[in-house]
């Protein structure tokens, strides 16, 4: 049997996206190991999904360095000792440099909750709906130097529910987990 992939997860908030990985890794659904969470705040909620899982968890401040590159050389110290073949980008609200991104090329994924190249950034749900758009989505990307941009891996559309952002944040979470389950258990069963 093929090796699983060592992978690291980033996330940044309450880490919905991170509890599913985790699940589909753990029942071998994607054929991957989790040996490391990432995050740029330590107080996120994401932090205690990791403990319970029992997936160590390496937290930095990007204020106790003094420039975004020092930051990301300390999360690649540690990706490089836990021997970390992928990054998996999971509501990790922070632009990737060129120190990560030069380390592993072409190996770092991100999920928007959007039909991407429309509404990149922050607060992708809340610009849709006030937008007026009928229908949005999720989409699974390489990751580049830009906000939210990169080659695309797989899209899904997600209808958007009575012009409403909580119904619609639903309705997208759940086709997030879904679709990040199967656009990883593709790229890694390869
Ligand atoms: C997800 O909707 C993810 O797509 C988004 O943050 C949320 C994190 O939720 N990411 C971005 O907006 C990246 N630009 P979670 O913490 O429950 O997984």
């Amino acid at each position: 049997m093929a090796k699983n992939v060592r992978i690291a997860v980033f996330a940044s908030g309450s880490g919905s996206n991170f509890a599913a990985l985790e699940k589909a890794c753990y029942v071998g659904t994607i054929p991957a190991d989790i040996v490391l969470l990432v995050t740029d705040k330590p107080d996120a909620f994401v932090t205690e999904r990791a403990k319970q899982a029992g997936i160590p968890v390496a937290a930095f401040r990007p204020r106790d360095f003094e420039t975004k590159q020092a930051y990301e050389q300390a999360i690649l110290a540690v990706l490089q000792e836990a021997q970390v073949e992928w990054l998996i980008l999971a509501g990790y609200m922070r632009l990737i440099s060129h120190v990560l991104l030069d380390a592993y090329p072409e190996r770092i994924i991100n999920i928007h909750p959007s039909l991407l190249p429309s509404f990149p950034g922050k607060d992708a749900i809340g610009q849709a709906v006030k937008a007026g758009v009928k229908v949005t989505g999720v989409t699974v990307h390489l990751v580049d130097e830009g906000m939210d941009t990169g080659p695309i891996l797989a899209q899904q559309a997600v209808n958007v529910i009575d012009n409403d952002e909580q119904q619609t944040a639903k309705a997208i979470h759940e086709v997030e987990h879904e679709l990040y389950t199967a656009t990883l258990k593709k790229l890694f069963e390869k």
